[in-house]
């Protein structure tokens, strides 16, 4: 695709590179739910209600895999109409992703099952406040190109693919939990999760400050 400046590959290939593990880990339990396997207090609930689960792994993937193209500039440009169209699919699957999200942290029985899981009622909080952001975000950078503000549709844009980028920066803030096991609790499980999403967030707004600072006369 010669529309794509070779420099420009980076940031579409980062950003897929930085999903990669969510988007597996994701398919994995698709064929774990597709093959029937053994069911176990850690999988009951995807059994139970297969169907959100299934739609958040489906729509996360596309949202991230396609989301990842529209932060490089020159295809933009050179490709306003993949843009457009990629970004009607993009918005559908955020929502999607952020709804059954929501959907899950309200409807999935709440399970505490030490080592297997330690999710406590600061991480509920979080879920619901992340997801109804995302949501919010996303719907927001909608509104906005209808209007063809075309800035504040990237700054919120830019806000919802960072909040659902959270995800991958999980892996990383989880990595302490796993080295040291004698950590793990709710706490831990709290604290490496909430830091995923404020790292994102944190970052997401340093670029978006600084990209107002560049445009400063
Ligand atoms: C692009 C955005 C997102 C990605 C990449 C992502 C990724 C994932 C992954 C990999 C799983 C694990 C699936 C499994 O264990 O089989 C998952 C489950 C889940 N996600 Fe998301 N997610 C995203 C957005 C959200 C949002 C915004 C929320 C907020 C409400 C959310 C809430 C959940 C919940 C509640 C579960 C089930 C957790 C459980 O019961 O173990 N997700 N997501």
């Amino acid at each position: 695709m010669s529309a794509l400046a070779k420099s420009e590959w980076l940031i579409p290939a980062g950003l897929i590179a930085f999903s990669f593990v969510p988007i597996l880990a994701g398919s994995i339990r698709l064929i774990e739910l597709g093959s029937g396997a053994q069911i176990t207090p850690n999988n009951a609930r995807f059994f139970t209600a297969p169907l959100p689960i299934v739609l958040h792994i489906i729509s996360f993937s596309i949202y991230c895999i396609l989301g990842a193209f529209q932060f490089a500039a020159s295809f933009r440009s050179h490709k306003p109409n993949w843009h457009r169209a990629a970004g009607w699919i993009i918005i559908l699957c955020g929502l999607c992703a952020a709804l059954t999200g929501l959907w899950m942290t309200l409807f999935y029985p709440t399970i505490n099952y030490p080592p297997v899981n330690f999710d406590g009622p600061v991480l509920y909080v979080m879920r619901l406040l992340v997801g109804s952001a995302m949501a919010l975000f996303i719907s927001l950078g909608f509104a906005a190109i209808l209007k063809r503000d075309i800035q504040n549709h990237r700054i919120w844009m830019m806000r919802g693919f960072a909040l659902g980028l959270g995800a991958s920066t999980q892996v990383f803030t989880h990595i302490p939990m796993f080295l040291f096991p004698n950590i793990q609790g709710e706490l831990a499980r709290t604290l490496c999760m909430g830091a995923g999403w404020t790292i994102n967030f944190v970052a997401v707004e340093l670029m978006i400050s600084s990209e107002r600072t560049r445009r400063l006369p």
